[in-house]
């Protein structure tokens, strides 16, 4: 029988780190991970380095991390495709809207975009910004677009923002964001388990 702290026992999960002011959140999410015996892999895009350096992802992952593709220090040839590949579950915790951008129209300049356009495994993201980035027509189109793809999308909440105000654009808690990452590994579980199969999903 499994026990609770092992339900992740097996998966694969990447973690994409974007730049706002939530990263700090992300290291939570991965501990949490973690402790559910998960092997989580950190993407961050340069952006999210200004925030949280790249080593506390490592440490918390026990990983290497990878915020530049061209990095001939990467243990991987193509970062995206290794693990994009290897992946379960891609989950992108804080998404930034530019990165939401990105993600809806295929742009892959960066290890965070070019993974989710590289596997085929699901994908969660978790959008934060300010509630004027959050309500702008652009996002919320990109939001539509993603969502019509499959990709999950967890929040954001009416919460406290970095800008003192009380308003929409928090990032999802880190416990709800790994309850939601549960439900989607358990309703994928034909395809996770052991990495992803490479097979190509309908979004
Ligand atoms: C202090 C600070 C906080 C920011 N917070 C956010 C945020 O919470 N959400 C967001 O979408 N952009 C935020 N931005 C803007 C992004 O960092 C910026 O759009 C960046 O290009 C995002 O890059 P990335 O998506 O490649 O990580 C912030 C910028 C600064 C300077």
């Amino acid at each position: 029988m499994v026990k609770p702290t092992q339900r992740l026992a097996g998966k694969v999960i990447v973690v994409g780190v974007t730049g706002g002011v939530a990263a700090f959140k992300a290291a939570h999410v991965v501990t949490g991970l973690r402790k559910l015996d998960a092997e989580v892999h950190v993407v961050m895009t340069s952006a999210a380095a200004q925030f949280v350096s790249p080593l506390t992802f490592r440490a918390l992952s026990q990983h290497p991390v990878v915020t530049d593709m061209w990095d001939a220090q990467t243990p991987y040839d193509e970062p995206h495709v290794a693990l994009g590949e290897r992946a379960n579950l891609l989950v992108v915790a804080p998404a930034t809207a530019h990165t939401l951008a990105k993600l809806a129209l295929g742009l892959a300049d960066d290890v965070v975009s070019a993974t989710a356009l590289a596997t085929r495994a699901p994908i969660l993201v978790a959008p934060a910004m300010s509630d004027a980035m959050y309500e702008h027509a652009t996002t919320q189109e990109h939001l539509q677009t993603l969502r019509r793809r499959g990709v999950r999308i967890i929040g954001p909440v009416v919460g406290w923002l970095a800008s003192g105000k009380e308003a929409i654009g928090r990032m999802a808690e880190p416990e709800a964001i790994i309850e939601e990452i549960l439900v989607v590994l358990e309703a994928n579980d034909g395809t996770a388990g052991s990495g992803n199969t490479g097979t190509r999903r309908t979004r």
